[in-house]
């Protein structure tokens, strides 16, 4: 490698380098809670409005009345957990556990 192409490489490396340290930095900042219905629309309706294997319909009473007899908490740790078809988290891994509640709170009839 001629010592002009090492250069050139090492100026990459140095730009990739700071780049991410400056990105990195950028998402510092704690981001505010996305809106319940942006996390409903992403992650949960494909599931909870269809009613997919059995998945409680979104705002629907009878769906949800033996569920909401066992309070919010159990919801929300078998959300997160997942349980049996539901997948932990709804899918949505990045979810807080604010974002969660939210959206669950969303979808209860
Ligand atoms: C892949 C389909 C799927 C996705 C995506 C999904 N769910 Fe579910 N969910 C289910 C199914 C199926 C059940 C019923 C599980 C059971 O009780 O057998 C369920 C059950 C639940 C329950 C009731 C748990 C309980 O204790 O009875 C809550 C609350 C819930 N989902 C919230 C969510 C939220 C919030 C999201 C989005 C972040 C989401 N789900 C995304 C399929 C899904």
């Amino acid at each position: 490698m001629s010592s002009r192409a090492q250069t050139a490489l090492l100026v990459a490396l140095i730009c990739a380098l700071f780049g991410s340290i400056a990105s990195a930095l950028a998402d510092e900042p704690a981001k505010a809670p996305r809106a319940p219905d942006a996390i409903l629309n992403q992650y949960c309706n494909v599931c909870h409005l269809t009613g997919w294997n059995g998945a409680p319909l979104s705002g629907d009473a009878n769906d949800w009345q033996t569920r909401l007899s066992t309070g919010f908490d159990s919801l929300f740790k078998n959300a997160k957990q997942g349980i049996n078809n539901m997948p932990p988290m709804g899918t949505c891994q990045d979810c807080t556990d604010a974002e969660l509640q939210a959206a669950i709170r969303k979808m209860l009839p």
